[in-house]
């Protein structure tokens, strides 16, 4: 939550800023801001309630002069409504420092107390005034803005990225940062910091990872990092892995109609250099060798559209590899005293690698003695370097809030998880294993087929549901997580009740919800499988039919038993059970989209969200 930028080079600073905070928007729109230093001194601030456009206008209306130095901010309000008053940046030093802040400083109230009774007014409802002002009474007793930074820092509690610039340092940034994201972003001549890669990608692709509770200084030729006690401390320089183009909407009308365009993509890439000759290696996993050897369970900790990848994880490391697994939203996991032991393996999944629940739970994990694995999909994120070792998802950067490439990603980095282990523990024989990786390898065709044969349809069916005000979605064993996904995207583009559910928990009480009309989309198992699920689902199907219920199936092709009970059925291509939820999300994905575009709203940006969720 909150985009943070900062720039000192011989570059336009307001040019960088924007650039950087357009680039991640998607962290928090409800207000923005920015404070340019130029080389006599001067500190100037521009900050406005609402989208970056409307920040963007202002400066256009009433310009500052542009320098050399800069920080620059989008926020997601947590302390104060977002008004101009509470964007970021706030001052200390009388005016003469700039800070900017991302997450949440617990104990603001007595700081703020503290500060009020030396004299200080506050001029917004934030925590984050209070860490400008003790920076800026820092920097009056140490006459230096890094020393000032550390001495302030320790007394902060909870998780926050600063950055401050200050008049009399022309050509410096100084930032600090405890459970909250920072990156520094290295150039010739000139560096940055961001939230993320995105910030800066523009203008180098070489970056350097920030650990934890350490201060970074950086000028145009000289970055220099130290924990908060001032010792220096090793720095990770990294190459990201994509260029600016792969974050631009390059003509699609929205970031989310290209990454839903990219799924295909995000899987072959996510495969990629780990299959061959029908075997599944995946060298990142070489750390964690032993505890693979040895462990007896797997808890999958992750939110949202992530924990339900990791619910489909679930199903193919019990079925492939035969080892029992828990899935666990992170947020529930670590208050509840879970049961650990070294023979625990604990996997987060996480697109941004900073949701701070996640982050939580696996310092959590690794704390009670389990060993962590982080399925990530962000470069030089917290996350992965908080674990014992990281898979990558290779879906490139994901800018639409709501996740959809990469969940199909973080599925099949789970099931090629699920493939090592089971050939590591011989729970399948290599003809089983090579079967489920060809099944992996038709995955990005199958999915550019669904894509292209039932968007179209997708949105008919969406436009035409404009006024709905209710969907629920079925689904059975791996459909389930489907279902409850499809309810996820529609709640949070549309603004629409959704409510996800097992098909064989409809008689146990969501049934009393069907009405007449009420649109259910159901996922259909394949009747090509031995057992009675199809058959079941089909059943089901009639219940709900029965009582007037307009039912959506997305069922595989030639699945003819289903036809007689739908009011619509969306295609999807042939796979193995396990292999067929990766398919049917995806005109999901499309129909969430498709239904908030109807309805006129901003399907990248949905009201109250951020992408990246780095506070409790
Ligand atoms: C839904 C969505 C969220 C995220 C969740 C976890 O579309 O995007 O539910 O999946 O906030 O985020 P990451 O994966 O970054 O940990």
């Amino acid at each position: 939550m909150c985009g943070i930028v900062g720039y000192v080079g011989p570059g336009s600073s307001l040019e960088v800023l924007v650039g950087g905070l357009r680039r991640q928007e998607y962290r928090g729109y409800d207000s923005a801001g920015v404070a340019v230093l130029d080389d006599g001194g001067t500190l100037a601030i521009r900050k406005k309630a609402g989208k970056l456009a409307v920040l963007v206008d202002e400066l256009a209306a009433s310009p500052i002069a542009d320098g050399h130095t800069g920080i620059g901010h989008t926020r997601w309000a947590t302390h104060g409504g977002p008004v101009d008053e509470n964007a970021h940046p706030h001052l200390g030093d009388d005016g003469r420092l700039a800070l900017i802040h991302n997450g949440i400083i617990e104990n603001f109230a007595e700081l703020r107390e503290e500060l009020a009774a030396a004299g200080e007014t506050f001029t917004s409802e934030t925590d984050t005034e209070a860490a400008a002002l003790l920076v800026g009474r820092a920097y009056r007793e140490t006459g230096d803005l890094t020393e000032a930074m550390r001495r302030v820092v320790g007394r902060l509690e909870g998780a926050f990225t600063l950055l401050a610039v200050h008049a009399d340092t022309p050509g410096v940034v100084v930032g600090a940062r405890r459970n909250s994201p920072l990156v520094i972003g290295l150039g010739e001549g000139e560096n940055f910091l961001g939230s993320d890669v995105a910030a800066f990608v523009e203008h180098t692709r070489r970056a350097m990872e920030i650990g934890q509770d350490q201060v970074v200084t950086i000028r145009p030729n000289e970055v220099s990092v130290t924990a908060f006690d001032g010792s220096p401390v090793p720095a990770r320089e990294f190459e990201i892995a994509w260029d600016a183009s792969a974050a631009e909407k390059g003509g699609w009308s929205s970031f989310m109609k290209k990454e839903i365009s990219e799924e295909p993509e995000a899987v072959a890439n996510t495969l990629r250099g780990r299959v061959q000759d029908g075997r599944v290696r995946i060298p990142e996993l070489e750390p964690l060798a032993d505890a693979l050897a040895d462990v007896d369970r797997i808890v999958v900790i992750a939110c949202g559209t992530a924990a339900y990848a990791g619910m489909l994880g679930k199903y193919a490391l019990e079925a492939w590899a035969h080892v029992p697994v828990d899935v666990e939203l992170s947020h529930e996991f670590r208050y509840r005293d879970p049961v650990l032991t070294p023979r625990t393996l604990v996997v987060s999944v996480s697109q941004s690698g900073e949701t701070m629940d996640t982050l939580m739970a696996v310092k959590y994990a690794r704390e009670h003695g389990a060993r962590t694995l982080s399925i990530c999909n962000a470069q030089g994120a917290t996350i992965p370097r908080e674990s014992d070792a990281v898979v990558y998802t290779h879906a490139g950067p994901e800018v639409a809030v709501a996740s959809t490439k990469a969940f199909v990603a973080q599925v099949a980095a789970l099931y090629l998880l699920a493939l090592q282990l089971a050939e590591s523990r011989g729970t399948l024989t290599h003809a089983e294993i090579a079967r489920a990786v060809e099944q992996l390898q038709a995955l990005p065709e199958g999915l550019a087929t669904v894509i292209a044969e039932s968007s179209e349809r997708i949105a008919e069916l969406a436009h035409w549901m404009g006024d709905t005000e209710s969907v629920l979605y079925l689904g059975r064993h791996v459909g389930y997580p489907v279902a409850l996904e499809g309810a996820l995207k529609l709640k949070e583009l549309a603004y629409i009740h959704a409510e996800g559910f097992a098909a064989g928990e409809l008689k146990h009480g969501p049934i009393a919800l069907i009405e007449p009309g009420q649109v259910v989309f159901v996922i259909v198992p394949s009747p090509r499988h031995a057992d009675s699920l199809h058959r079941k689902v089909v059943s089901n199907i009639q219940e709900i039919r029965a009582r007037g219920a307009r039912v959506i199936a997305i069922a595989e092709l030639g699945d003819v038993g289903v036809v007689p009970y739908a009011d619509e059925v969306i295609r999807i291509p042939l796979a193995d059970r396990l292999f067929e939820p990766i398919l049917a999300v995806a005109p999901l994905h499309v129909f969430g989209m498709e239904l908030a575009a109807a309805k006129g709203l901003d399907v990248d940006q949905p009201r109250n969200l951020a992408k990246s969720v780095t506070v409790e």
